[in-house]
């Protein structure tokens, strides 16, 4: 169970896809329970957003994620109540795997960015935590 003395390296990891490309171009594959750490139940993606936007700014009490700059750029940054930490997202063969309650916030996106989001549940609203303060009872309560 994730809890505040989980150091935030535990929650959250950079994933390095395997890329087959070959003269016609690139391929990135992922499966799920293989390359993502997890059977995936829903993908959305995240385009049009610019520089002057901030999304995410919530923590999932269930849901764990994979995000992909498929094109284009954007930063994460996380935070476990304690420390954050910022991964920036710019390669089609790089995902960022996030666990639950981990408060994420995505910024900074480029023109051209498409951030693709695998996650293993399906969407929820009400195990979503969109209020800071919460967040942190939330954690203190685990
Ligand atoms: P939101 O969680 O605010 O997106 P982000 O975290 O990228 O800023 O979602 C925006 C709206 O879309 C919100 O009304 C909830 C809805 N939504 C779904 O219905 N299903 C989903 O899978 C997601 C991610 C969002």
């Amino acid at each position: 169970m994730m809890n505040e003395s989980n150091s935030i390296e535990e929650m959250y990891r950079i994933l390095e896809f395997p890329e087959l490309g070959d003269e016609r171009g690139n391929l990135v594959v992922v499966e799920g329970g293989i390359q993502i750490p997890f059977d995936i139940q829903r993908i959305f993606y995240i385009y049009g957003s610019d520089d002057s936007v901030v999304r995410g700014q919530h923590a999932n009490l269930r849901s764990q994620f994979v995000l992909v700059n498929v094109a284009g750029s954007s930063k994460v940054k996380v935070d476990n109540g304690l420390e954050t930490r910022i991964i920036e997202l710019n390669k089609p063969r790089m995902g960022l795997y996030l666990s639950r309650m981990l408060w994420k916030e995505m910024y900074d996106f480029s023109p051209d960015s498409v951030l693709l989001v695998l996650s293993d549940e399906h969407y929820d609203g009400s195990e979503y935590i969109r209020d800071y303060d919460e967040y942190l009872k939330a954690l203190n309560h685990k």
